[in-house]
């Protein structure tokens, strides 16, 4: 991966992310292969910042001329919102901001993409939720970033099914408030009745794992999407297959993703 690092100079442009730990992010490969392949002179390296070193990092980044902005992810993505000096309607929605741009003259202007690289993604692939109902398993920070983004892309109905039922019902409460045209609910056993099947819990990640949701209640002709990266055929997405399925892995709606945040750090038009 490091052949595919452009050669830095005094005009490179640099961008970051940032996390607790940080051995693990993938983000740095992916987006210098993206920049190196758009021919951009900017480079995204790694910050290994804690919780309580956060603001004092991102204050020092507002003086760095030469740099553009920033993706946050575990821990941070809670604690920036605060730290933005302006963000957008879905982060204020969601509570949350992943991706932050530095503007000229220091300002931190910050988004959440998680959700809509997901839908993005799906478009891409002729599967546009407009109009759909769509069954949720979970009910945390990567399914609320997920409902949020299909209720602005226009899915009539959500029902979220989750393990702790008063953090479901807290999620169709905020996204009845933001979106009064959507119908709600959190009853997890009318599975069959949904256009969408999404899973945006954590089930699927371990080999021992329970699957998300009652994969016998699944039609053929529904189409599942995981937000789960790897592995990228969950038992989900296997067991959907079987049964006819049209299938989303959640490792190409990453990659829709990281051209949103390119984009919103001002490294790609
Ligand atoms: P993330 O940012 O990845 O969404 P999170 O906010 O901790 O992480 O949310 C994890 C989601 O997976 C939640 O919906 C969680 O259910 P609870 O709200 O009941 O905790 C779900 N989840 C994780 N482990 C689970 C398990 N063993 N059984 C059922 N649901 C589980």
């Amino acid at each position: 991966h490091r052949g595919f690092l452009p050669p830095v100079t005094g005009r490179t442009r640099i961008y970051g992310i940032l996390a607790d730990p940080i051995y693990h992010v993938k983000t740095p490969e992916v987006m210098n292969a993206l920049l190196t392949s758009r021919g951009v002179d900017g480079v995204l390296v790694p910050f290994h910042v804690k919780p309580d070193g956060l603001k004092t990092l991102v204050d020092g980044l507002r003086r760095m001329e030469n740099f553009g902005g920033f993706i946050a992810t575990v821990p941070h993505k809670t604690d920036m919102l605060a730290l933005c000096d302006e963000v957008t309607g879905a982060a204020r929605n969601i509570g949350a901001v992943n991706c932050v741009r530095r503007e000229a003259d220091g300002r931190m202007v910050g988004a959440m993409l998680d959700g809509i690289g997901f839908v993005e993604a799906l478009r891409v692939a002729n599967a546009d939720p407009a109009g759909m109902s769509v069954y949720l398993a979970g009910a945390g920070g990567a399914s609320s970033a997920i409902a949020f983004a299909l209720a602005e892309a226009g899915v009539v109905h959500i029902t979220v099914a989750n393990r702790t039922i008063e953090r479901a019902k807290g999620l169709t409460e905020r996204l009845r408030a933001a979106y009064p045209a959507l119908t709600v609910d959190t009853d997890a056993d009318r599975i069959a009745n949904h256009d969408l099947v999404v899973n945006g819990t954590s089930l699927g990640m371990r080999l021992n794992d329970e699957p998300p949701l009652d994969l016998s209640r699944l039609r053929g002709d529904q189409l599942v999407a995981d937000a789960i990266m790897e592995p990228a055929m969950t038992p989900l997405l296997k067991a959907a297959e079987a049964k006819g399925c049209r299938i989303f892995p959640g490792k190409p709606m990453l990659e829709s993703q990281i051209v949103l945040m390119a984009q919103h750090m001002g490294a790609l038009a």
